[in-house]
């Protein structure tokens, strides 16, 4: 169960508060389903998921149908109020049951070791403390546990990685919710301990020009399961 804040609907101080951003992202994110593929990412992310799933930063909720039915429950955790109220919209039309709930990676609201799966799609980039918010995914997947993730970052030849720093220095995560280019979410993920699985490159779009955040990789990774003689909690 997700704890919740008093007043339910919205975190204490809304910890991200991007409206703008979220009403550009709420229109043109369903545009690129169809036009950038995205779509088909989000099934090949989902797929085979099964038992109870936690959703970091679920935006308006567009990973949500396509969950597969072996889901029993996704948690989605979304910080912005605009993004938020869209994913409950989203999470009616869902097939699995997903409860929307507000709150942020680096203090996700529920218990440790409560989720068999935790998805992470495009959000690595916008979390203000990435360290922080995958030792929060760790502590609430059980050991074992899956990450699945489809995150963009740095990527192509040293000029595009230039104009990745340059731009996450100057304009780009003020006019993107506090997105950034030039992160390396699957180091990241690596650095916080996870065994990392299968991963891909996959970019975005699949054909026509490169843009900086079209450098992404889809794959899982896991937290670690204690060997048979090993303390509990010890990983
Ligand atoms: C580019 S959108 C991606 C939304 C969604 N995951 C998707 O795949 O379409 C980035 C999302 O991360 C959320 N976000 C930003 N900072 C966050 C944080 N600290 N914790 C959790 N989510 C955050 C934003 O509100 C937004 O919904």
């Amino acid at each position: 169960m997700p704890l919740r804040f008093p007043g339910s609907g919205r975190t204490a101080r809304d910890a991200v508060h991007h409206p703008l951003f979220a009403r550009r992202y709420a229109r043109f994110s369903t545009v690129a389903e169809t036009r950038l593929g995205l779509a088909g990412v989000r099934e090949r992310l989902l797929a085979e998921l099964t038992g109870r799933v936690i959703e970091i930063g679920a935006g308006n909720g567009l990973n949500f149908a396509h969950y597969p039915g072996t889901v029993a429950e996704v948690v989605a955790i979304e910080p912005e109020r605009l993004l938020r109220h869209r994913a409950r919209e989203a999470a009616l039309r869902a097939e699995v049951p997903v409860d929307v709930v507000p709150g942020c990676a680096e203090a996700l609201p529920v218990k440790s070791e409560a989720f068999d799966a935790a998805v992470l799609s495009l959000v690595l980039c916008s979390v203000r403390d990435v360290p922080r918010a995958l030792a929060e995914v760790r502590r609430v997947l059980r050991p074992g546990g899956e990450v699945r993730f489809f995150e963009h970052g740095a990527g192509g030849g040293p000029a595009m990685r230039l104009a990745q720093r340059l731009l996450d220095r100057t304009v780009w995560p003020a006019l993107n919710g506090g997105c950034h280019l030039s992160r390396d979410p699957v180091a990241a993920l690596c650095d916080a301990g996870f065994e990392l699985g299968c991963c891909r490159p996959v970019r975005i779009p699949a054909s026509g020009p490169v843009l900086p955040h079209s450098y992404c990789s889809l794959g899982s990774a896991r937290r670690p399961a204690p060997a048979p003689d090993e303390p509990p909690g010890a990983r």
